[in-house]
């Protein structure tokens, strides 16, 4: 019998009053991975642009990468929620390619799609999407594509009416029919009174302990990625180290001669 989780499974954890757990992949082996491990959803962040592809922030990289990076991410789970971010410029110039780029990353294999940030025309295009069959996570709080614009990596929703205004956006989005909230930096209480006043289950991205899901870029809590260390990050490995190790192994074996064997050669 398939686990595969949806969009009902999501919602019904919210329902029962559960958590799911969400992480960031970019390549199959480590999507086949975190699939085995259980966890429900895999995002394929376009935080891609600055772990894997070495860029310094997300809005680098487009379509062509997002579509790749799905792809691979794809192939690789069976059983989780596959989300795709859309990238910078993807959604922002006008609703029909807005539906076309969300078509795309589904066609290449994921569940739904995530878009940052809030405005009248996000709401336009989201309700689009969704009569197009396509599930929407709109993204708020901090929304890293709009890194220059916010001044740097900043909690957001610090001011007096910063719940009611968040809120508000999340409701907006909820009644077009986005099926989750996801909530990056913003205070605790500020995602709590948001998660408790929606249906939908929201997803805390450094927002507390409050939402339904909790979600994490994979290659910070593998302790892989090292050139940013948010506070909100539980590091449960040290693979940076443990690639220095093999590799180092390595370029000492080959030099001294001890690889290759004789079991290694034919
Ligand atoms: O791109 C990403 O990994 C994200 C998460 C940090 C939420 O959007």
């Amino acid at each position: 019998m398939s686990k595969k989780i949806t969009v009902k499974t999501l919602q019904k954890i919210k329902d029962e009053g559960g958590k799911f757990s969400m992480l960031t992949a970019y390549d199959y082996s480590t999507a086949k991975y975190i699939d085995e491990a259980g966890v429900d959803v895999i995002l394929v962040g376009d935080s891609v642009a600055m772990v894997v592809l070495g860029y310094d922030a997300t809005y680098s990289i487009g379509m062509n990468e997002m579509k790749i990076f799905t792809g691979a991410v794809a192939r690789g789970a069976q059983n989780a929620f596959i989300v795709a971010d859309m990238p910078f410029l993807s959604v922002d110039t006008d609703i029909a390619s807005a539906v076309k780029n969300a078509g795309e990353l589904i066609q290449a294999g994921a569940n739904a799609v995530k878009i940052e940030g809030y405005s009248e025309y996000l709401l336009s295009v989201v309700k689009r999407l969704v009569e197009t069959g396509i599930p929407v996570m709109p993204h708020l709080g901090f929304t890293p594509q709009s890194l220059n614009q916010l001044g740097g990596y900043k909690v957001q929703g610090k001011e007096q009416d910063a719940s009611e205004i968040i809120l508000q956006q999340a409701k907006a989005y909820e009644k077009v029919g986005a099926f989750s909230i996801l909530l990056e930096m913003v205070p605790e209480k500020v995602a709590k009174y948001v998660t408790d006043n929606l249906k939908v289950p929201t997803v805390s991205c450094g927002a507390g302990k409050y939402c339904t899901g909790q979600v994490l870029v994979s290659d910070d809590i593998f302790g892989k990625y090292s050139d940013l260390s948010p506070k909100f990050v539980r590091r449960y490995g040290d693979m940076k180290s443990l690639i220095l190790d093999c590799a180092k192994k390595y370029n000492n074996d080959v030099k001294s001669g001890s690889f290759p064997n004789e079991e290694e050669v034919f």
